[in-house]
């Protein structure tokens, strides 16, 4: 089984990261193959960052991107099965802003695209994505369905 490492693991220096809260904003909900994915797409997103920051080519930069969208795409798809068969209350709610989140990903690699090389706009938009999805979506919407399955019975 993977092992899952805490965001509060990595440095704490790392730009991605810095002034946000890592005790609120540990990507762990308590159910365990989301915790999976979700760590997959922290991965995903820490290299994407550095692709960024290390001033890798556009087609490496864009090559992580796919890969995170393509991973968020699946998870999204993945919570969006559980809620659809238990009748989640909230699946349209949830589902928003999931479609919300796959928009900004898929805005940046119109964005990517259209520009030679990375620049500080890059920067801030995976920041603006690590925000969204970490701190805002996972908190709000991820452990609400967190709480909803474990009444369930799922771990
Ligand atoms: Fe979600
Ligand atoms: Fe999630």
């Amino acid at each position: 089984m993977q092992n899952i490492q805490p965001l509060r693991d990595f440095d704490p220096f790392n730009p991605l990261i810095e002034g946000l809260d890592l005790s609120k904003t540990d990507v762990e909900i308590g159910i365990l193959i989301f915790d999976i994915e979700h760590r997959d797409m922290l991965d995903k997103l820490y290299h994407l960052y550095d692709g960024v920051v290390g001033g890798r080519s556009e087609r490496d930069v864009l090559q992580s991107l796919r890969k995170l969208l393509m991973a968020s795409k699946q998870h999204f798809d993945h919570e969006e099965d559980y809620m659809k068969n238990l009748n989640y209350g909230d699946l349209q709610k949830h589902t928003e802003d999931h479609q919300t989140l796959l928009s900004s990903l898929e805005h940046f690699v119109v964005a990517l695209f259209s520009k030679n090389g990375s620049n500080p706009r890059d920067l801030d938009e995976v920041r603006s994505f690590f925000i969204a999805w970490h701190t805002d979506h996972i908190l709000e919407h991820d452990r609400m369905l967190a709480n909803f399955l474990t009444q369930k019975g799922i771990r």
